[in-house]
């Protein structure tokens, strides 16, 4: 009975396969395999060890506007007229290096588009290169879109970086104006003295606000050079630990004496870590301890400054390195920005972690060699 049950259950599954004889089913499926292929909206291009183009699909005739029919065993680089960024591409496959969602731009017949191409090595049964294939998609609207947006990000960082100055301007501008209006109703000699020192007051505060912007949006050019980060470090802390500010702050250096010379430009690295020093000088009006560390680990070195401020909150955590961000009644906000700006420019990172009401650790990452 057993037996019987399994013979029918068996006769069964083979009356469900199509009955075709087996070179028959072989042809179907290539045949299958090729309608996949002809109707997918990726462009595929098949091109042997010896450059000739062995395949193309619709797709991949649409995209590159050629017919494949009159470009079959043609080689590659005919069929690609010139894009040699393309032709470099399949070049390299040839050679045994794949890529993956490259993006390139076409010119093909006075049109341009941009395609993203992943090529892949063409094996046979016993995996032996037989060729390259390229898939490739048009992505000339995602590019467009792309560029679009970031020119609305940098109209709109414009726009907010305009309206910082107009604000950070106004103020020392208005108390002039207030100075000058006192001066010209006619005051004590004392009073006239006091009017003038605080023009000339509002006039460095102005001066600053426009130095600080003009080091900020400029195209900065670092100079690099071997520089020694812990003699930077010392540099900053005693300059600041002479500041009004500074008095109550414990400094702990804990740098590590091996640290390797870095490729910088000291005097940009100098400004980024007083920038971030200060900021925590200012954070611990009642003092406080300020630990400055330095390391080193897998080619980068790191440098931490922590302080046993208020911390960063989460609300505005998000904002601390945009240009003209303060909370502070003296700040212009261009200092963590200036920060960012010089520490990026050096392909590092520079990040922060707080704690509300424990303090705050600024990590500066920085490659040795660039
Ligand atoms: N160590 C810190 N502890 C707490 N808050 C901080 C710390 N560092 C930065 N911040 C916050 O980030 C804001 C932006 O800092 P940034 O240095 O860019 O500008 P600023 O210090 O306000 O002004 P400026 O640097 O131009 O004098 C500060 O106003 C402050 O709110
Ligand atoms: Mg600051």
């Amino acid at each position: 009975m057993k037996n019987r049950a399994k013979r029918a259950l068996k006769s069964s599954k083979k009356d469900t396969l199509p009955r075709f004889p087996k070179n028959a089913l072989s042809k179907d499926m290539r045949q299958y395999n090729n309608l996949i292929l002809q109707c997918i909206p990726s462009g595929v291009m098949v091109i042997n060890m010896e450059g000739l183009v062995t395949f193309c699909n619709a797709s991949a005739d649409s995209i590159l506007g050629i017919d494949y029919l009159k470009e079959k065993d043609k080689n590659y680089a005919s069929v690609l007229k010139g894009n040699s960024h393309v032709v470099q591409l399949i070049k390299n496959g040839i050679n045994g290096e794949t890529f993956f969602r490259k993006q390139l731009q076409l010119k093909m017949d006075g049109n341009s588009k941009w395609i993203g191409m992943t090529t892949s090595i063409l094996y046979d049964k016993l995996a032996t290169p037989m060729g390259v294939i390229a898939v490739f998609s048009d992505i000339t609207d995602v590019k467009e879109l792309e560029s679009e947006v970031k020119l609305k990000e940098r109209l709109a960082a414009v726009g907010e970086l305009s309206a910082g100055v107009a604000h950070e301007i106004r103020n020392p501008l208005s108390a002039i104006g207030g100075y000058a209006e006192l001066l010209k109703r006619g005051l004590s000699e004392d009073e006239s003295a006091s009017a003038v020192e605080g023009i000339i007051k509002e006039t460095k505060n102005l001066n600053s606000i426009v130095t600080n912007f003009l080091s900020f949006v400029r195209k900065s050019q670092p100079v690099f050079n071997e520089t020694d980060v812990n003699a930077l470090i010392k540099e900053v802390i005693s300059m600041v630990s002479f500041d009004k500010n500074a008095e109550g702050i414990n400094f702990d250096i804990k740098t590590l004496k091996t640290l390797p010379a870095i490729e910088a430009d000291p005097f940009e690295l100098k400004m980024a870590f007083l920038n971030i020093i200060q900021n925590a000088v200012q954070a611990m009006p009642n003092g406080g301890r300020l630990t400055v560390k330095s390391d080193v680990q897998y080619g980068k070195i790191f440098i931490e400054v922590t302080d046993t401020g208020p911390g960063i909150s989460k609300e505005i955590g998000d904002r601390i390195f945009n240009p003209f961000f303060t909370t502070k009644e003296q700040g212009t906000g261009l200092g963590l920005a200036i920060a960012h700006k010089i520490v990026e420019s050096h392909d590092g990172k520079i990040e922060f972690k707080s704690k509300k009401g424990k303090g705050t650790t600024f990590i500066i990452r920085l490659p040795i060699r660039r």
